[in-house]
C-alpha cells in the first residue's frame, strides 16, 4: 500500500512504517555516536508506555546505551489489511526496535496490553519469571499471578522502572469503572491564543474550568495509582529489586502554559504522582523519583490546547540557542545524569532535564514572543516548519531518505518478531 498522511486534529490517522522505522534507526545512530551510559546495578528495565514519545526514548535508551534488558508494555494496534488501515506509529516504532534489537541480541520483550489492568501485569510477571533472561532466582519461577504466595527470597530482578504513559482512559482493574482525563483549567474559564494544527494559523482557545469530577478522574488516569499498583505487584512476587529506581514523567512549563496544565486537571493528576512517588519511597525499599521533561512534540503534547503554539516558540528560541533537544536526546541526559549520581534532585525531590527550556533568558524571549505573536508575524517567532516536522514525523513522515511512493506492507508480523499482543 501507499500511504499518504491522513490529519485530523492533532492526529495523523495513518502512519508509515518505513518513517517510523526512520525514527527508530536515527535514535539509534544518536545512540551510537555517543558514550555508553554505564549504571552496573541496572541490568533489567520495565519500561511502562515504551511505544511512542519519553517513553520509547527511554526504553531505547536502556537498550542501546544501557545495554540492559527491556520489558516494554505499550498501548498500540496492528493494521488491517482488509480495511486498507495501517497499524498505530506506536506498533510500527516497536517493530522496528525490536528488529533492531534482534539484530544485536539485546533482550527485548514488546507487550501489547493495556498497562493498567491486572492481565497485563500478570503477563509482565509471567515473562519476567518464565523468560530466563532475566537471571531470576529459581525459586520465584512458580510465584507469579497477582494473588500468588509472595517469594521467599528478596532477590528481585526489575532494577528499573519507567513510567511514561499519557492515557486519555483508565479502566480500574478492580471495579470496572472507566475514567476519563481531561485537559482543563480548574476553577476558571482558559482563554488564550493556540494554533489550528491543520491550517497552522493562529485560533482562540477557549476552555472551560473542569468539574471536580473530572479532575478526580483525570487524577485517577493520569495520577499516581496506577503506578503504586506496578509497584506493589512487582515487590509482591520479589520482582522488583532493593534500591530498584523508578521514574516517572511530569512537565512544570512557564506562565503561560500554567492555567491549563500545572494548575489544572492534568497538574492535579501530577501532583498525585509525585505524592505517590514520594510515598512509595517511604513504604518500599526503592528509589522512585519523578523526572521533569522538556515540552516536545509528542502525541499527547499535540493534544493540549496552547502546547503547539508555546513549543513552536519555544523551538525557535532554542534551536536559535543551540540549546534544542529531542526526546532521545533528553533521556539520554537523564540516564548520564542518573549515572554521574550527584545533584540528580531539585530541592522539591525533582529531577529536572527541563533545565534548558526553563532558563531565564530562554523564558524571557519566549514570554516576549507569546505577546508580540500574530498572524503576520508566526513564521518569524514561532518555529512552525520545525513543528510540522517533528509532528508528521511522529506518525512516519516527512523523513528524510524514505521513499513514500514506495509500496509498503502495513501489517506487523508480531509473531515473528516476538512481540505479545494481549489485545488481539
Ligand atoms: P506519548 O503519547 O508519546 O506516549 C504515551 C505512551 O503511553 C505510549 O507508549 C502509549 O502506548 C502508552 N499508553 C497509553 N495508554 C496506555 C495503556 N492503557 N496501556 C499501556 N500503554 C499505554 O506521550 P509522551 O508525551 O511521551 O508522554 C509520556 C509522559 O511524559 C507523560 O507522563 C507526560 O505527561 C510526560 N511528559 C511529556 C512531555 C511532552 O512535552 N510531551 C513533557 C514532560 C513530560
Amino acid at each position: 500500500m501507499i500511504i499518504e498522511p491522513k490529519v485530523k486534529g492533532f492526529i495523523c490517522i495513518t502512519s508509515h512504517p518505513k518513517g517510523c522505522e526512520k525514527n527508530i534507526l536515527n535514535n539509534i545512530k544518536y545512540l551510537s555516536e555517543n558514550d555508553k551510559i554505564t549504571i552496573p546495578e541496572i541490568k533489567n528495565v520495565l519500561v511502562i508506555g515504551a511505544s511512542t514519545g519519553y517513553g520509547l526514548a527511554s526504553a531505547i535508551t536502556a537498550s542501546f546505551a544501557l545495554d540492559a534488558n527491556v520489558i516494554g508494555v505499550s498501548f498500540e494496534k496492528n493494521a488491517q489489511n482488509d480495511r486498507n488501515r495501517t497499524a498505530t506509529a506506536g506498533m510500527y516504532n516497536l517493530a522496528a526496535y525490536q528488529r533492531e534489537a534482534n539484530k544485536k541480541n539485546l533482550y527485548l520483550k514488546n507487550i501489547i496490553g493495556d498497562a493498567f489492568s491486572n492481565e497485563t501485569k500478570e503477563k509482565v510477571c509471567e515473562i519476567i519469571v518464565g523468560d530466563g533472561v532475566l537471571d531470576v532466582p529459581p525459586t520465584q519461577h512458580q510465584i507469579c499471578g497477582l494473588s500468588g504466595t509472595p517469594a521467599p527470597t528478596q532477590n528481585g530482578v526489575i532494577d528499573m522502572i519507567i513510567y511514561s504513559i499519557a492515557a486519555p482512559v483508565r479502566i480500574d482493574p478492580e471495579t470496572g469503572e472507566r475514567y476519563n482525563s481531561v485537559l482543563k483549567p480548574i476553577g476558571k474559564e482558559y482563554k488564550s491564543k493556540g494554533i489550528d494544527l491543520t491550517s497552522y494559523k493562529l485560533n482562540e482557545v477557549t476552555i472551560p474550568p473542569a468539574t471536580d469530577e473530572e479532575i478526580q478522574n483525570t487524577v485517577k488516569v493520569m495520577g499516581g495509582e496506577d503506578l503504586s499498583l506496578w509497584v506493589d505487584v512487582l515487590t509482591k512476587q520479589n520482582l522488583l529489586r532493593e534500591n530498584a529506581i523508578i521514574i516517572s514523567y511530569s512537565y512544570t512549563g512557564p506562565p503561560v502554559t500554567h492555567d491549563i496544565y500545572l494548575n489544572g486537571s492534568v497538574g492535579a493528576a501530577k501532583n498525585h504522582l509525585k505524592q505517590t512517588s514520594d510515598k512509595l519511597n517511604k513504604s518500599y525499599k526503592i528509589k522512585s523519583y519523578v523526572s521533569v521533561n522538556k515540552a516536545l512534540v509528542t502525541q499527547a503534547s499535540a493534544a493540549i490546547p496552547v502546547m503547539p503554539l508555546y513549543i513552536s516558540i519555544l523551538f525557535k528560541t532554542m534551536k536559535e540557542k543551540n540549546l534544542h533537544e529531542n526526546c532521545i536526546q533528553q533521556i539520554y541526559r537523564l540516564f548520564k545524569k542518573i549515572q554521574d549520581g550527584e545533584n540528580l534532585t531539585d530541592e522539591n525531590g525533582y529531577i529536572r532535564i527541563d533545565d534548558l527550556e526553563m532558563r531565564d533568558d530562554v523564558q524571557r524571549e519566549v514570554a516576549e514572543n507569546w505577546v508580540k505573536i500574530n498572524d503576520d508575524n508566526l513564521e518569524d517567532l514561532a518555529d512552525l516548519n520545525g513543528y510540522k516536522k517533528d509532528f508528521m514525523n511522529l506518525f512516519g513522515f516527512d523523513l528524510d531518505g524514505v521513499d513514500y511512493n514506495k509500496d509498503v506492507e502495513i501489517e506487523v508480523d508480531e509473531d515473528s518478531l516476538g512481540i505479545v499482543n494481549l489485545l488481539k
